[in-house]
Protein backbone atom coordinates (compact mmCIF):
# COMPACT_ATOMS: atom_id res chain seq x y z
CA UNK A 1 0.00 0.00 0.00
CA UNK A 2 1.35 3.24 -0.87
CA UNK A 3 2.28 5.77 1.86
CA UNK A 4 2.11 9.53 1.27
CA UNK A 5 4.61 10.88 3.59
CA UNK A 6 3.22 13.20 5.82
CA UNK A 7 6.30 16.17 6.37
CA UNK A 8 4.37 18.63 8.63
CA UNK A 9 3.74 15.56 10.84
CA UNK A 10 7.14 14.49 10.99
CA UNK A 11 8.92 18.01 11.16
CA UNK A 12 6.08 18.65 14.27
CA UNK A 13 7.66 15.62 16.15
CA UNK A 14 11.46 17.14 15.29
CA UNK A 15 10.30 20.30 16.48
CA UNK A 16 9.04 19.17 19.83
CA UNK A 17 12.70 17.75 20.46
CA UNK A 18 14.21 21.39 18.95
CA UNK A 19 12.02 23.00 21.57
CA UNK A 20 13.40 21.31 24.82
CA UNK A 21 16.89 22.54 23.56
CA UNK A 22 16.01 26.23 23.27
CA UNK A 23 14.76 25.84 26.52
CA UNK A 24 17.57 24.32 27.99
CA UNK A 25 20.07 27.46 26.03
CA UNK A 26 17.31 29.54 27.63
CA UNK A 27 17.94 28.47 31.11
CA UNK A 28 21.54 28.95 30.77
CA UNK A 29 20.75 32.56 29.52
CA UNK A 30 21.41 32.03 26.22
CA UNK A 31 18.87 33.16 23.31
CA UNK A 32 19.57 31.64 19.80
CA UNK A 33 18.99 34.43 17.25
CA UNK A 34 18.74 34.24 13.34
CA UNK A 35 19.23 36.41 11.41
CA UNK A 36 17.46 36.83 7.52
CA UNK A 37 18.52 38.74 5.15
CA UNK A 38 16.72 39.97 2.32
CA UNK A 39 17.48 41.91 -0.65
CA UNK A 40 14.74 43.11 -3.12
CA UNK A 41 10.77 42.12 -3.24
CA UNK A 42 10.85 38.73 -4.64
CA UNK A 43 7.83 37.56 -3.95
CA UNK A 44 8.36 33.86 -2.93
CA UNK A 45 11.32 35.09 -1.08
CA UNK A 46 9.01 36.90 1.05
CA UNK A 47 6.62 33.97 1.39
CA UNK A 48 9.46 31.75 2.44
CA UNK A 49 10.74 34.02 4.89
CA UNK A 50 7.78 34.43 6.77
CA UNK A 51 6.93 30.51 7.19
CA UNK A 52 10.11 30.96 8.75
CA UNK A 53 9.56 33.99 10.88
CA UNK A 54 6.83 31.29 12.05
CA UNK A 55 8.64 28.28 12.61
CA UNK A 56 11.54 30.79 14.84
CA UNK A 57 8.07 32.53 16.73
CA UNK A 58 6.89 28.49 17.72
CA UNK A 59 10.51 27.54 19.00
CA UNK A 60 11.21 30.58 21.00
CA UNK A 61 14.18 31.46 18.08
CA UNK A 62 14.71 35.28 18.22
CA UNK A 63 13.88 36.24 14.15
CA UNK A 64 15.25 39.53 12.69
CA UNK A 65 14.92 40.25 9.07
CA UNK A 66 17.11 42.99 7.07
CA UNK A 67 15.37 43.89 4.23
CA UNK A 68 18.00 45.58 1.44
CA UNK A 69 16.44 47.32 -1.17
CA UNK A 70 16.94 45.55 -4.83
CA UNK A 71 19.17 48.72 -6.29
CA UNK A 72 21.26 47.61 -2.76
CA UNK A 73 25.09 47.75 -3.51
CA UNK A 74 27.46 44.73 -3.24
CA UNK A 75 29.69 46.39 -0.42
CA UNK A 76 25.88 47.63 1.43
CA UNK A 77 25.45 43.81 2.04
CA UNK A 78 29.19 43.23 2.75
CA UNK A 79 28.55 45.55 5.26
CA UNK A 80 25.31 44.25 6.70
CA UNK A 81 27.01 40.65 7.17
CA UNK A 82 30.07 42.38 8.76
CA UNK A 83 27.91 43.59 11.60
CA UNK A 84 25.57 40.39 11.79
CA UNK A 85 29.21 38.68 11.97
CA UNK A 86 30.11 40.42 15.02
CA UNK A 87 26.69 40.69 17.02
CA UNK A 88 27.14 38.02 19.71
CA UNK A 89 22.56 38.12 19.72
CA UNK A 90 23.06 36.28 16.42
CA UNK A 91 23.71 32.90 16.09
CA UNK A 92 22.88 31.92 12.58
CA UNK A 93 22.80 34.61 9.59
CA UNK A 94 20.98 33.09 6.00
CA UNK A 95 21.25 35.35 3.32
CA UNK A 96 17.62 34.75 1.41
CA UNK A 97 18.37 33.42 -2.33
CA UNK A 98 18.16 33.99 -5.40
CA UNK A 99 19.78 37.37 -5.15
CA UNK A 100 19.06 40.50 -7.76
CA UNK A 101 21.77 39.71 -10.57
CA UNK A 102 24.28 42.60 -9.81
CA UNK A 103 25.60 40.73 -6.07
CA UNK A 104 27.61 37.66 -6.93
CA UNK A 105 26.39 34.41 -4.95
CA UNK A 106 30.08 34.21 -3.57
CA UNK A 107 29.30 36.72 -0.83
CA UNK A 108 27.91 34.26 1.06
CA UNK A 109 31.67 33.68 1.81
CA UNK A 110 31.59 36.70 3.74
CA UNK A 111 28.85 34.94 6.40
CA UNK A 112 31.36 33.46 9.29
CA UNK A 113 30.98 29.65 8.89
CA UNK A 114 29.92 29.05 12.64
CA UNK A 115 26.91 31.08 12.04
CA UNK A 116 26.14 29.83 8.18
CA UNK A 117 23.18 28.16 9.12
CA UNK A 118 22.37 27.22 5.31
CA UNK A 119 25.65 25.42 5.39
CA UNK A 120 26.62 27.11 1.96
CA UNK A 121 30.08 28.53 2.63
CA UNK A 122 32.69 26.68 1.07
CA UNK A 123 34.22 25.67 4.86
CA UNK A 124 30.72 24.03 5.26
CA UNK A 125 30.10 22.50 2.26
CA UNK A 126 33.68 20.78 2.51
CA UNK A 127 33.68 19.94 5.71
CA UNK A 128 30.44 17.74 4.73
CA UNK A 129 32.03 16.73 1.31
CA UNK A 130 35.14 15.53 4.00
CA UNK A 131 33.16 12.86 5.75
CA UNK A 132 32.86 8.90 5.06
CA UNK A 133 30.28 8.13 7.36
CA UNK A 134 26.42 9.73 8.30
CA UNK A 135 27.34 9.94 11.88
CA UNK A 136 30.42 12.34 11.74
CA UNK A 137 27.34 14.83 10.72
CA UNK A 138 26.11 14.49 14.30
CA UNK A 139 29.72 13.73 16.14
CA UNK A 140 31.32 16.29 14.38
CA UNK A 141 27.86 18.83 14.82
CA UNK A 142 28.02 19.70 11.17
CA UNK A 143 26.49 22.94 9.84
CA UNK A 144 24.60 20.87 6.75
CA UNK A 145 22.29 22.90 3.61
CA UNK A 146 18.95 22.22 5.34
CA UNK A 147 16.85 20.59 2.65
CA UNK A 148 19.10 17.76 2.25
CA UNK A 149 19.36 16.97 5.86
CA UNK A 150 15.74 17.36 5.93
CA UNK A 151 15.58 14.80 3.56
CA UNK A 152 17.78 12.41 5.48
CA UNK A 153 16.15 13.05 8.64
CA UNK A 154 12.75 12.31 7.33
CA UNK A 155 14.14 8.75 6.08
CA UNK A 156 15.59 7.82 9.78
CA UNK A 157 12.30 8.75 11.28
CA UNK A 158 10.34 6.67 8.96
CA UNK A 159 12.98 3.74 9.10
CA UNK A 160 13.32 3.72 5.47
CA UNK A 161 16.92 1.97 5.19
CA UNK A 162 19.44 3.32 2.57
CA UNK A 163 22.27 1.70 3.33
CA UNK A 164 23.28 -0.36 -0.19
CA UNK A 165 20.12 0.77 -1.78
CA UNK A 166 20.42 2.12 -5.37
CA UNK A 167 20.03 6.11 -5.13
CA UNK A 168 19.51 8.27 -8.00
CA UNK A 169 19.45 12.06 -7.07
CA UNK A 170 17.84 14.26 -10.00
CA UNK A 171 19.62 18.11 -9.89
CA UNK A 172 23.10 18.67 -8.99
CA UNK A 173 22.70 22.17 -7.45
CA UNK A 174 24.90 23.01 -4.53
CA UNK A 175 21.83 23.87 -2.56
CA UNK A 176 19.77 20.78 -2.70
CA UNK A 177 21.26 17.54 -5.09
CA UNK A 178 25.13 17.54 -4.37
CA UNK A 179 24.93 17.91 -0.94
CA UNK A 180 21.68 15.18 -0.97
CA UNK A 181 24.03 12.76 -2.92
CA UNK A 182 26.99 12.85 -0.10
CA UNK A 183 24.50 12.64 2.72
CA UNK A 184 23.09 9.27 0.80
CA UNK A 185 26.74 8.24 0.33
CA UNK A 186 27.66 8.59 4.01
CA UNK A 187 24.85 6.25 4.73
CA UNK A 188 26.45 3.66 2.37
CA UNK A 189 24.34 4.37 -0.89
CA UNK A 190 25.12 3.72 -4.07
CA UNK A 191 24.39 6.90 -5.52
CA UNK A 192 23.82 8.29 -9.06
CA UNK A 193 23.36 12.16 -9.63
CA UNK A 194 21.85 12.74 -12.86
CA UNK A 195 21.04 16.47 -14.34
CA UNK A 196 20.24 18.42 -17.47
CA UNK A 197 22.87 16.33 -19.72
CA UNK A 198 22.61 12.84 -18.30
CA UNK A 199 21.54 10.51 -21.10
CA UNK A 200 18.76 7.82 -20.75
CA UNK A 201 17.44 9.75 -17.73
CA UNK A 202 13.91 7.43 -17.60
CA UNK A 203 16.57 4.58 -17.46
CA UNK A 204 18.34 5.37 -14.30
CA UNK A 205 15.61 6.58 -12.67
CA UNK A 206 13.44 3.67 -13.15
CA UNK A 207 15.92 1.66 -11.51
CA UNK A 208 16.14 3.80 -8.47
CA UNK A 209 15.00 1.97 -4.98
CA UNK A 210 15.18 5.62 -3.96
CA UNK A 211 14.58 8.45 -6.44
CA UNK A 212 14.96 12.00 -4.67
CA UNK A 213 14.16 15.33 -7.50
CA UNK A 214 15.28 18.50 -6.97
CA UNK A 215 14.68 20.21 -10.75
CA UNK A 216 12.28 22.74 -10.05
CA UNK A 217 10.12 21.19 -13.45
CA UNK A 218 6.62 20.63 -12.83
CA UNK A 219 5.50 16.87 -12.81
CA UNK A 220 8.45 16.12 -14.50
CA UNK A 221 9.16 12.50 -13.16
CA UNK A 222 6.27 10.17 -15.01
CA UNK A 223 5.10 6.85 -13.74
CA UNK A 224 7.23 5.28 -16.66
CA UNK A 225 9.68 6.56 -14.99
CA UNK A 226 9.93 5.18 -11.67
CA UNK A 227 10.14 1.62 -10.19
CA UNK A 228 7.48 -0.63 -8.76
CA UNK A 229 7.93 -0.04 -5.02
CA UNK A 230 10.39 2.51 -4.96
CA UNK A 231 10.67 5.58 -2.27
CA UNK A 232 10.16 8.90 -4.20
CA UNK A 233 11.19 12.53 -2.59
CA UNK A 234 10.31 15.39 -4.40
CA UNK A 235 12.06 17.98 -3.40
CA UNK A 236 10.72 20.65 -6.25
CA UNK A 237 8.51 23.18 -5.53
CA UNK A 238 6.81 24.57 -9.02
CA UNK A 239 3.98 27.11 -9.26
CA UNK A 240 1.52 26.28 -11.53
CA UNK A 241 -2.14 27.72 -12.36
CA UNK A 242 -2.97 24.69 -10.66
CA UNK A 243 -1.04 25.79 -7.71
CA UNK A 244 1.85 24.74 -6.01
CA UNK A 245 3.10 21.21 -7.52
CA UNK A 246 6.20 19.32 -7.28
CA UNK A 247 8.78 17.51 -9.70
CA UNK A 248 6.68 14.60 -9.58
CA UNK A 249 3.58 13.72 -11.22
CA UNK A 250 2.34 13.29 -7.94
CA UNK A 251 -1.26 11.03 -8.48
CA UNK A 252 0.17 8.19 -11.26
CA UNK A 253 3.33 7.89 -9.45
CA UNK A 254 1.65 7.42 -5.98
CA UNK A 255 -0.12 4.06 -7.34
CA UNK A 256 3.30 2.53 -8.18
CA UNK A 257 6.01 3.20 -5.40
CA UNK A 258 5.91 2.22 -1.75
CA UNK A 259 6.35 5.96 -0.22
CA UNK A 260 5.97 8.96 -1.48
CA UNK A 261 6.41 13.03 -0.41
CA UNK A 262 3.70 15.57 -1.63
CA UNK A 263 4.15 18.86 -2.81
CA UNK A 264 3.50 20.78 -0.27
CA UNK A 265 3.59 19.48 3.37
CA UNK A 266 6.42 16.83 2.13
CA UNK A 267 9.97 18.08 2.30
CA UNK A 268 8.89 21.67 2.72
CA UNK A 269 8.30 21.61 6.67
CA UNK A 270 11.67 19.44 7.16
CA UNK A 271 13.64 21.88 5.70
CA UNK A 272 12.59 25.02 7.87
CA UNK A 273 12.58 22.27 10.50
CA UNK A 274 16.35 21.87 10.02
CA UNK A 275 17.23 25.45 9.48
CA UNK A 276 16.18 25.69 13.31
CA UNK A 277 18.07 22.75 14.18
CA UNK A 278 21.22 24.32 12.33
CA UNK A 279 20.31 27.42 14.53
CA UNK A 280 19.92 25.75 17.65
CA UNK A 281 23.31 23.68 16.93
CA UNK A 282 25.18 27.03 16.08
CA UNK A 283 24.31 28.68 19.44
CA UNK A 284 25.01 25.60 21.45
CA UNK A 285 28.93 25.50 19.41
CA UNK A 286 29.05 29.20 19.95
CA UNK A 287 28.42 28.94 24.04
CA UNK A 288 30.50 25.83 23.83
CA UNK A 289 27.58 23.42 25.10
CA UNK A 290 28.06 19.94 24.62
N1 LIG B 1 11.06 22.14 -0.55
C1 LIG B 1 12.09 22.91 -0.21
O1 LIG B 1 12.26 23.26 0.94
C2 LIG B 1 13.07 23.30 -1.27
C3 LIG B 1 14.33 23.77 -0.92
C4 LIG B 1 15.23 24.08 -1.93
C5 LIG B 1 14.85 23.93 -3.25
N2 LIG B 1 13.60 23.51 -3.54
C6 LIG B 1 13.14 23.34 -4.92
O2 LIG B 1 13.92 22.31 -5.52
C7 LIG B 1 14.08 22.57 -6.90
C8 LIG B 1 15.55 22.58 -7.24
O3 LIG B 1 16.19 23.60 -6.53
P1 LIG B 1 17.72 23.97 -6.78
O4 LIG B 1 18.01 25.16 -5.97
O5 LIG B 1 18.53 22.75 -6.61
O6 LIG B 1 17.63 24.36 -8.35
P2 LIG B 1 18.77 24.72 -9.41
O7 LIG B 1 19.94 25.35 -8.76
O8 LIG B 1 18.06 25.44 -10.50
O9 LIG B 1 19.24 23.29 -9.96
C9 LIG B 1 18.39 22.50 -10.72
C10 LIG B 1 19.11 21.25 -11.10
O10 LIG B 1 18.19 20.42 -11.80
C11 LIG B 1 18.77 19.98 -13.01
N3 LIG B 1 17.72 19.88 -14.03
C12 LIG B 1 16.88 20.85 -14.46
N4 LIG B 1 16.06 20.36 -15.39
C13 LIG B 1 16.37 19.06 -15.56
C14 LIG B 1 15.89 18.03 -16.40
N5 LIG B 1 14.89 18.25 -17.25
N6 LIG B 1 16.46 16.82 -16.31
C15 LIG B 1 17.47 16.57 -15.45
N7 LIG B 1 17.98 17.52 -14.62
C16 LIG B 1 17.43 18.75 -14.69
C17 LIG B 1 19.80 21.04 -13.39
O11 LIG B 1 20.79 20.42 -14.20
P3 LIG B 1 22.06 21.21 -14.81
O12 LIG B 1 23.02 21.33 -13.65
O13 LIG B 1 22.56 20.33 -15.88
O14 LIG B 1 21.55 22.54 -15.27
C18 LIG B 1 20.31 21.46 -12.02
O15 LIG B 1 21.38 20.65 -11.60
C19 LIG B 1 13.35 23.89 -7.16
O16 LIG B 1 12.04 23.62 -7.58
C20 LIG B 1 13.33 24.54 -5.81
O17 LIG B 1 12.24 25.45 -5.65
C21 LIG B 1 12.70 23.18 -2.58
Amino acid sequence: MPETIDGKKIAGQIRQQLINRVKSLQQKSISPGLAAILVGDEPASLTYLKIKKNACAELGIDYNLFHLPEKAKESELRKLIGQLNQDKKVSGIILQLPLPKNIPLEIIEEILPEKDVDGLTSKNLGELFKIKNFSEVIAKKLLVPATPLGVIKMLQELNIPVAQKNVVVVGRSNLVGKPLAQLFLSLNATVTIAHTQTRNLAELTSQADILAVAIGQAKFITAEMVKDGAVVIDIGTNKTAAGLVGDVDFDPVKEKVSFITPVPGGIGPLTVTMLLHNTILAAEKQNLIP
